[in-house]
């Protein structure tokens, strides 16, 4: 194998794979569905969960794909040589059809052939699982290995710390698995295995014997039918692969780098500040557009995936100031990324006026009180001493609530000079000021902030009226599918077979702005799911029988369960306007509406 580009590489792999008997599917949302428990898509199995659970695919029991993949956890390792928060993933399933023999055969024909990628063997090691209490030694991996050519030295047991995969979340799909790891130089000393961290062996491909559901009791049940899941890293593939020292190095980032030099006049690698906030920038920025230009759309907010779009903007903005580019960068940065992606990913083409409007808009809305918030850290910076090296929690939340600095970034910036930031005071002060501004609104607190904003309580509120307008004016068997609220707008998803005329819209939402001007109390009673039932509340009941549901109550408008939060009184609403309505997925229709508060 001679030349190879990142578009090669994808397609060589589905090919591969396709020739093989394989479906190539393609890449889910970023947004995983029906998954609470994390806020992005992180492997390729990810949406596949439920068919790795034994639900039939339509596509049947072989399918590849390169899934869109982000990861968060080491965000704020972003800047070193080799962390990425995007990545894409290549991936073949067999779904409870081949096992170990065929996948590992076919792992190693497509690593050392030729005509693939002609890996010399020599630098190919692997892992398979050690064994324990939970599920045998896997010999068979090891077997299958040394059959394929690998030497008994290289093929290395480890235990379930390295060699067991799980998706993000508790529970669910895993099994023990063989890691595929390249060679890149000496291994350090006799001891030394792929579990070492000194940089000998890079892993490059993971192939997944998936035989077990792990249920919420964290007891291991085995899977009727077992199933392989195999990943591989894109980008650090190609890097190893072309022999890059950093995915940086490579033709990934190569254009958005190009684009950077050129609009700062500073060359990447000049000096290490200069590099870092280039590595930042085109990474954040490629992480937004994505999730920017899903169809799933989602705009910045004060929450969960919003909040983390909002980090990874802000951060960017900062970076950018640092190199001394003009306002309005970051969204260039994104058209080269648009450009680059887009015959692979259509939707950030389809997507591209909103992924720029979104970032500008959120670039504005820092650039307000960004350098005041700067000369603020600057101030608090001076004032402390060699004894004083916190910044303490109320300073924290003021560049937060005033100056709109994620406290990530306070405690970057503090890392930058030596501080820390208290970030229990910090989030002590948020609790206060969240109780003092909506007292008695349910409030979430997860990972990052909580949404604090009545905005959001006030648009969730709407969903209400929106879910009872419909079942009142269209047809009163439509269910709300889904729904997805941000400060700015709401999305309300719920079956029905065709569009909504414009007329029955604007019946809708006269209909919902009635029940705004009426100005009726919202009450909250908490009962049980049959007395819920009984008076005739709406809304998702659950499986177990006595639960305790909440019940909120909008005068003769709504009766529906939910778990907030909500707004006091209907009139604070403000004027209901639906924006758009189009097709979510098969019977599935979306409404997008606003709140105007006039
Ligand atoms: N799901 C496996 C991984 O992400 C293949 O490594």
């Amino acid at each position: 194998m001679n030349e190879i580009s990142v578009k090669s590489l994808r397609s060589m792999y589905l090919k591969f794979f396709e020739e093989r008997g394989h479906t190539v599917i393609p890449s889910a949302s970023v947004f995983p569905e029906n998954d609470p428990t994390v806020l992005f898509t992180t492997a390729g199995m990810h949406p596949l969960v439920p068919y790795l659970l034994g639900a039939h695919h339509p596509a049947g029991t072989r399918l590849t794909d390169v899934q869109k993949c982000i990861r968060t956890a080491d965000i704020d390792e972003v800047g070193d040589p080799s962390h990425l928060t995007f990545f894409e993933m290549l991936g073949n399933w067999s779904l409870g059809d081949y096992f170990k023999e065929d996948a590992i055969r076919w792992s190693w024909e497509f690593l050392t052939s030729p005509d693939y990628l002609g890996i010399d063997p020599q630098n190919l090691a692997v892992s398979v699982f050690a064994g324990d209490e939970d599920c045998p030694r896997d010999e068979e991996s090891a077997r299958i290995w040394e059959s394929c050519g690998l030497p008994k030295e290289r093929i290395f047991y480890l235990p379930k710390k390295n060699n067991w995969w799980g998706p993000a979340g508790q529970t669910g799909p895993c099994g023990p698995d063989t890691e595929m790891f390249i060679i890149r130089k000496e291994p350090c000393g006799p001891d030394c295995s792929p579990a070492c961290d000194c940089g000998a062996y890079l892993e490059i491909w993971n192939d997944v014997f998936m035989q077990y559901n792990k249920d919420a009791e964290g007891k291991f049940q085995p899977l009727v039918k077992p199933n392989v899941d195999t990943g591989m890293g894109l980008e650090r593939t190609f890097c190893v692969l072309t022999g890059a020292e950093t995915v940086y190095d490579t033709e990934v980032f190569r254009p958005v780098l190009d684009k950077l030099e050129a609009l700062s006049g500073k060359k990447y690698g000049e000096n290490e500040a200069v590099t870092r906030a280039m590595r930042i920038i085109a990474d954040h920025t490629r992480t937004a557009t994505f999730i920017l230009g899903d169809d799933r759309g989602m705009t910045p907010s004060n929450v969960d995936q919003g909040y983390v779009l909002r980090r990874l903007i802000r951060r960017s903005v900062r970076m950018a100031l640092q190199l001394g580019l003009e306002k309005g960068s970051i969204a260039q940065i994104a058209q080269v990324i648009i450009d680059e992606y887009q015959d692979v990913y259509p939707e950030l083409g389809r997507n591209a006026a909103f992924i720029l409007e979104q970032l500008n808009l959120e670039e504005d809305r820092f650039q307000k009180t960004v350098s005041q918030g700067l000369r603020e850290f600057e101030r608090l910076y001076k004032n402390l001493d060699a004894e004083h090296t916190v910044i303490e929690g109320p300073a924290a939340f003021r560049l937060y609530d005033t100056f709109g600095f994620p406290i990530e970034m306070t405690v970057e910036m503090a890392a930058e000079r030596g501080l820390t930031v208290d970030t229990d005071g910090f989030e002590a002060c948020f609790r206060q000021h969240q109780a003092m501004s909506h007292a008695g609104a349910e409030q979430r607190f997860k990972g990052g902030l909580a949404d604090n904003t009545v905005e959001t309580a006030r648009l969730h509120t709407a969903t209400h009226l929106l879910h009872a307008a419909l079942r009142t004016l269209l047809d009163s068997s439509i269910e709300q599918r889904g729904s997805n609220i941000t400060a700015e707008r709401m999305r309300f998803d719920f079956n029905f077979p065709r569009k909504v005329t414009p007329e029955e819209l604007k019946a809708v939402e006269d209909w919902v702005n009635e029940a705004i001007q009426a100005g009726v109390p919202i009450t909250c009673e908490e009962m049980s799911q049959d007395e819920a039932r009984a008076s005739g509340a709406i809304g998702l009941f659950g499986s177990k029988y006595g639960d305790v549901v909440k019940v909120y109550t909008m005068g003769k408008y709504s009766k529906e369960i939910c778990g907030g939060p909500h707004a006091s009184n209907t009139a604070e609403l403000g004027r209901f306007v639906i924006q758009k309505e189009q097709a979510s997925s098969s019977g599935v229709r979306r409404i997008r509406a606003v709140l105007v508060h006039e």
